[in-house]
């Protein structure tokens, strides 16, 4: 009996216990629902924010919880586009931001009926009235202004279009916190969109980076690359020997003297450069090592300097100042990091190329030293003509892109005589009209060559052409403006060099008695052009130079 009783108290207790721990359960469920509630409809929601979007899209929840019966749309300001429109229905509709509904909109503060907004401004604009009152079905709206400007309005509308929609006055206070709150939120999220914006015009940035053809390019332009993304008054791009552990000036802007070489550790630059990181200072008079520092005095005001290198090695510093009344800030330091980083990367991949290409261009030269090491008297010919070709065409301003294929073009205009017989090339004796148009074979024969890699296809035509004149006299009759004028360069090159060259016949001439030999060619053989530019080279201090070293 006692048993049975214990038993039924057991089961009692256990039910109660049961019954209560349900209870807890649920409220504690529901604790934790309004918790959620509270949490996804509380004010503070709208601080929690990472785009605007989300901003937006916890507005519409907000204010759809706290109005029954409203639809609310949210247009913002896309000042890209000169247009408010709602970021969360892209390309729905959209309102001119020059419009006078909105030059009235950013003068109104509160909630307003839109009825009487358009009847208080006496707006006549159908269209922007039809569409919101007729298609959106809106009631009320609700300007949010941030220093006269406005950032957004929030347009209150009918859930249902057959029912009017009236707001308490509770209704409209909560309305107004909203759109405090939307208008300091708006507002960061607008500064914060603004800077990515300008991380993205760095791609601009990186386009003409790429764009440039050479290394010198790249350096030459860097300041004007810059001045895109970056106000500046002053700025000089430097670039670092390692030999002489110098930083040599490429290129300067906004400064008039010319800016002196600068040794590493010395200097805004030369300190970074050594210590390898960005140094940015709001204003140099105020700062207690920059103001007292005598070398690049010219940056005054607000300076920032970044180095830009490979881990390995160190490629060159730029430096930029400007008014201290607009220093350069965090967003500046954060851009010039990310450029520098592209600068980089773009220069190490151009020294990996340009040594890949050298490494080609010394197998080409390889190639004609070994067919030129058959004949004593043309060793060093075809490097030689090289040069005085470059040296020729430099001087008639050609392109980097030009003088790159003048220079494989001239170090192989001869390759054709790799086919041509030994006892021909040597010959020292006059030559058989049969022997001279074998001989003649060369252009075609090292046209042929070159065919079968389209490396080589702009510079065919200058090896098959080099024995051209102006005048039409030489081995395919071609005329001025029949073939490319690098073979021209080319040619009057070759004269040179066969004239200050040792022959079995004759010793070399000296270059001026050379020159003015040649004087009777020019306007027939070549372009007079080509010839003034051939003497001023070969009396420049470059061909002294270049001449000493004829015979390596
Ligand atoms: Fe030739
Ligand atoms: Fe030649």
């Amino acid at each position: 009996m006692e048993e049975r009783k214990s038993f039924i108290l057991d089961s009692e207790k256990r039910a109660v216990d049961e019954r209560l721990s349900e209870k807890k359960m649920s409220e504690e469920m529901e604790r934790d629902v309004l918790r959620v509630v509270n949490k996804k409809f509380s004010l503070d929601s709208l601080d929690r924010w990472d785009t605007s979007t989300a901003l937006v899209q916890s507005v519409v929840s907000y204010i759809t919880h706290n109005v029954k019966g409203a639809a609310v749309h949210v247009f913002c300001h896309e000042s890209e586009y000169h247009e408010y429109r709602e970021i969360d229905r892209e390309g729905i509709t959209s309102i001119s931001d020059d419009s006078l509904f909105i030059g009235c909109l950013s003068m109104t503060g509160g909630v307003v009926s839109l009825s009487q907004f358009f009847s208080d401004y006496s707006l006549d604009d159908p269209l922007i009235e039809q569409c919101l009152q007729s298609i959106y079905g809106g009631k009320y709206i609700v300007p949010v202004v941030h220093s006269f400007e406005l950032l957004a309005f929030i347009l209150i509308c009918s859930e249902n279009p057959d029912e009017d929609l009236t707001l308490t006055d509770s209704q409209k206070e909560e309305l107004l916190s909203v759109s405090d709150r939307l208008q300091i939120n708006l507002y960061a999220a607008s500064v914060a969109e603004k800077q990515q914006r300008e991380l993205l015009r760095l791609s601009s940035f990186i386009q003409a980076l790429q764009s440039r053809k050479t290394l010198s390019e790249i350096y030459q332009n860097l300041l004007k690359d810059l001045s895109e993304q970056l106000l500046f008054d002053r700025g000089v791009c430097y670039a670092f020997e390692e030999e002489t552990m110098l930083l040599v000036p490429f290129d300067q802007r906004g400064i008039e003297e010319k800016v002196p070489s600068i040794h590493i550790g010395r200097g805004i630059s030369g300190q970074v450069a050594e210590w390898n990181k960005i140094v940015s200072v709001p204003d140099r008079a105020k700062h207690p090592s920059y103001a007292a520092m005598g070398d690049e005095d010219f940056f005054k005001g607000s300076f920032i300097s970044v180095p830009f290198g490979s881990p390995k090695e160190l490629y060159g510093v730029v430096t930029f100042s400007r008014s201290a009344a607009s220093p350069f800030g965090i967003e500046h330091r954060y851009m010039l990091e990310i450029a520098s980083n592209f600068i980089a990367s773009e220069i190490t991949n151009r020294k990996l190329y340009e040594k890949l290409d050298e490494s080609h261009f010394n197998i080409v030269k390889s190639l004609t030293r070994a067919l030129e090491a058959k004949d004593a008297y043309t060793e060093g010919h075809s490097a030689r003509v090289t040069k005085y070709s470059l040296g020729i065409a430099r001087l008639l301003n050609y392109s980097e892109e030009r003088l790159y294929n003048l220079r494989y073009g001239a170090m192989l205009h001869d390759i054709g005589k790799i086919g041509i017989t030994d006892a021909i090339i040597n010959k020292t004796s006059r030559l058989s009209d049969e022997e001279f148009s074998t001989i003649k074979g060369h252009t075609e024969i090292g046209y042929h060559i070159l065919s079968n890699n389209p490396f080589f296809d702009t510079i065919r035509d200058f090896v098959l052409y080099h024995h051209e004149t102006l005048i039409g006299t030489g081995y395919y009759k071609k005329k001025k403006g029949e073939y490319p004028e690098e073979a021209m360069i080319i040619s009057a090159a070759d004269i040179f060099d066969a004239l200050t060259s040792d022959r079995p016949y004759r010793k070399a001439l000296e270059v001026s008695a050379a020159l003015s030999d040649m004087k009777r060619l020019s306007g027939i053989h070549f372009t007079q052009e080509i010839y003034d530019a051939l003497c001023s080279y070969a009396l420049s201090s470059d061909f002294s130079t270049e001449i000493q070293t004829k015979a390596e």
